[in-house]
């Protein structure tokens, strides 16, 4: 696990989410089809996939599981701690950070093939995502992929205890990723608690 941390837009608080309670041990399933339909048929170990906000690594878990060479980094010491144990307890690799994701000077221009961000982005207030998001541009290769879920103006489950947590709608969406070339944005939504709160998120793919 390698540390730094010298610029800050992260949120303290999801070291505390981590310590207390169980996050979830599965990857997302929109990301497995993103994955699936643009990666599958390639030659997966020479694909290097950057999880940005990769919590306790359940999507890292997946690619390197799949045969990609991963990449995360995580604001939360606990989060990467847990990402390395859920790793390690299947034999799979990835190489972790504790940093926050606004400086990526740990990875040169260029390098990565594919970015993720499964709603960590949407955690940070407008201008840091703004520097973040030059970041993840500076650092994927000429079309190159970003892949991010957001949470969308219809989302209503309320997350308590996370800190600040932004919704968005499409046009501000666009307008907030107009770095990219955006290729779909798809709204993905279930009900919970028997109807009463729904779930509801963009899945943007868009291309350096
Ligand atoms: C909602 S959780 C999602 C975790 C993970 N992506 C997943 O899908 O399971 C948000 C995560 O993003 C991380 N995060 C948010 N902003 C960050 C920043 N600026 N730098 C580093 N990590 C950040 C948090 O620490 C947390 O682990």
């Amino acid at each position: 696990m390698n540390t730094t941390m010298v610029n800050q837009s992260w949120d303290p608080v999801w070291e505390n989410v981590f310590k207390v309670s169980k996050w979830r041990g599965y990857p997302s399933e929109n990301l497995v089809r993103f994955m699936a339909r643009n990666f599958y048929s390639k030659n997966r170990g020479e694909i290097k996939v950057l999880d940005v906000g990769c919590g306790s690594g359940a999507n890292l878990w997946y690619l390197s599981r799949e045969g990609f060479k991963a990449y995360g980094i995580d604001g939360s010491k606990t989060a990467i701690e847990l990402a390395e144990k859920k790793l390690s307890f299947d034999n799979l690799k990835a190489e972790l950070h504790v940093g926050d994701v606004l400086d990526l000077n740990v990875f040169p221009d260029g390098y990565f093939d594919v970015v993720i961000d499964l709603e960590s982005l949407c955690t940070n207030k407008m201008e840091a995502t703004r520097k973040i998001l030059s970041e993840i541009y500076r650092v994927l290769n000429n079309s190159g992929l970003f892949y991010s879920e957001a949470f969308s103006e219809f989302h209503t489950v309320l997350h308590t205890d996370k800190g600040y947590i932004r919704k968005i709608n499409k046009k501000d969406l666009c307008d907030l990723y107009d770095k990219f070339k955006i290729k779909n944005i798809d709204l993905s939504e279930y009900t919970i608690d028997n109807g009463i709160k729904k779930v509801s998120e963009y899945i943007v793919v868009a291309e350096k």
